[in-house]
């Protein structure tokens, strides 16, 4: 009885993975034939040899294990002996199956290959920074360079076939305090215009060879991000943040794996260059199938808050006007809250930049520090603002939430305190919504809230209302 309930399910087993197979082979044309011994896909080495069990073998290594065993004097080894190998290899098992976050889909043939940004589709700058200030408040300069370097980036990614006249690529050096919608600011975009974003942080790349993720692992970051497709990648965006973190140590003797060594690095990147990247890990392993993928039209943005450069900018402001007559009082620059726009690649270079690496950055801008005033824009106008997130939880309730304009400069005014930028907003409201949130569904019989200046401060409560008796309430359950 046992018995034959074992062969029952290994009759049903068998005709599953039939059904598999057939689902398997349809699936499996999206995809790439990978070199079973050197991982490279089709089109970089040319056609595969088709072995038993979904083994593909490319003709170089094909060659090459030949050439291997005529040396070994096996002699007169045919095709076919080598073909009934692979079972005995205990290859027959594995099936060749290496997983498909680590396959590289097939390119389109050529005839249905469209340009995923056609010109025409490019956004004018102007279109794209209307879309930006929806999202972003403030920052008008900000907005408008990347609208423009955008804009003129994948014009020349579009225009491809360029003559004499070759367009530079608009690589970005974003510098503003904490908080202030640097990385913000750069996933808003990328989802704007619908191409594969990848952010790292600087600090985690090492040169290769050391423990940490080598610099090449930003572009199969990449890759990941636009589902392994390559040429989608090759136009998508790299958002390096933290790029402060990697400026030349002072006073070292020690070799600099994480600082100087990254800038250097980063720099064929950052110019355009084909890089061999592991597809569906961040690191070259000898089971991990390797594609190429171009720089070139790949849009770099560095992104950093760059702390003690204020100082440096400062220290050359003053050098340049503490001698003769128009020597200017110590503490002029002491509270001017613009000076980081007064940045020029000099004071970059001082702060442990190196000229190779900013001179691959052409478009550098700064990012104001912001103020109560965008602090309390922040809160209440973008598109996805945090008032309207607690606006549209309560309303499902049948709540109307509101906030006085006293209350939300209260909020901001503390927000201030934190020095941390936008950051402290959410963490501030939250503390104060905790209690509405928590309070307000138990009583069914209220209509409103308002949450003024004093709740804030702490010197009084939300106002409430109840909702007038003649409109009906929905049931809580
Ligand atoms: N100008 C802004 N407009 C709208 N929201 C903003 C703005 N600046 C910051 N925020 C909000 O604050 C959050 C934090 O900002 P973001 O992550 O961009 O800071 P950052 O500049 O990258 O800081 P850091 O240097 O610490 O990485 C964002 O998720 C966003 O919700
Ligand atoms: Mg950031």
């Amino acid at each position: 009885m046992a018995e034959n309930d074992q062969k029952d399910k290994t009759v049903e087993k068998v005709t599953g993975e039939v059904e598999n197979t057939d689902k398997k082979e349809n699936n499996e044309d999206r995809y790439e034939k990978v070199c079973f011994i050197c991982h490279r896909p089709e089109s970089v080495t040319g056609k595969m040899i088709d072995l038993p069990n979904n083994i593909c073998v490319c003709p170089d290594c094909m060659q090459k294990s030949f050439d291997a065993m005529n040396n070994m004097n096996f002699g007169g080894m045919d095709y076919s002996q080598f073909m009934n190998m692979g079972p005995m290899m205990g290859f027959g098992d594995m099936d060749a199956q290496i997983p498909k976050s680590q396959r590289v889909k097939k390119k389109k043939p050529e005839e249905e290959k469209e340009p995923i940004l056609n010109i025409k589709d490019i956004p004018a700058p102007h279109k794209i920074k209307a879309k930006l200030d929806e999202y972003v408040v403030g920052q008008e300069y900000a907005k408008k360079v990347m609208s423009v370097a955008v804009y003129n980036h994948y014009k020349r990614v579009a225009t491809d076939t360029m003559d004499e006249i070759e367009i530079e690529k608009s690589n970005m050096l974003m510098i503003g305090p904490t908080g202030s919608g640097k990385t913000y600011l750069v996933k808003t975009l990328a989802k704007l215009l619908d191409v594969p974003l990848a952010i790292t942080d600087a600090t985690s790349l090492t040169e290769a060879g050391y423990i940490g993720d080598d610099i090449e692992s930003v572009v199969s970051k990449l890759l990941a991000a636009a589902d392994n497709d390559v040429d989608k990648a090759e136009q998508g965006i790299i958002f390096i943040d933290e790029i402060d973190k990697i400026a030349k140590k002072k006073n070292t003797s020690q070799r600099d794996v994480s600082g100087e060594s990254v800038q250097q690095g980063m720099l064929k990147l950052l110019e355009g260059s084909e890089v061999e990247v592991p597809v569906g890990a961040n690191s070259k392993n000898a089971m991990v199938p390797l594609t190429t993928v171009n720089t070139k039209n790949i849009l770099f943005i560095c992104g950093g808050a760059f702390p003690d450069l204020e100082q440096i900018i400062k220290e050359r402001l003053m050098k340049n006007s503490s001698i003769g007559f128009g020597a200017d009082l110590k503490d002029k620059y002491d509270h001017d809250k613009k000076i980081l726009e007064k940045v020029t690649t000099e004071d970059l270079r001082n702060f442990g930049m190196i000229p190779e690496f900013l001179g691959r950055l052409p478009i550098v801008f700064t990012l104001q520090g912001l103020d109560e005033e965008m602090m309390v824009q922040i809160l209440k106008e973008p598109k996805n603002a945090i008032l309207k997130q607690y606006q549209k939880l309560l309303a499902l309730d049948e709540v109307n939430l509101k906030f006085d304009d006293g209350a939300l400069h209260a909020i901001a005014r503390k927000a201030m305190k934190k020095d941390t930028g936008a950051r402290a907003l959410r963490a501030i409201i939250e503390e104060f919504m905790l209690d509405i949130m928590y309070e307000i569904p138990k009583d069914d019989s209220i209509g409103e809230v308002t949450i003024t200046e004093a709740y804030i401060e702490g010197t009084g409560g939300p106002l409430i209302e109840l909702r007038s008796q003649s409109v009906p309430r929905l049931e809580h359950h």
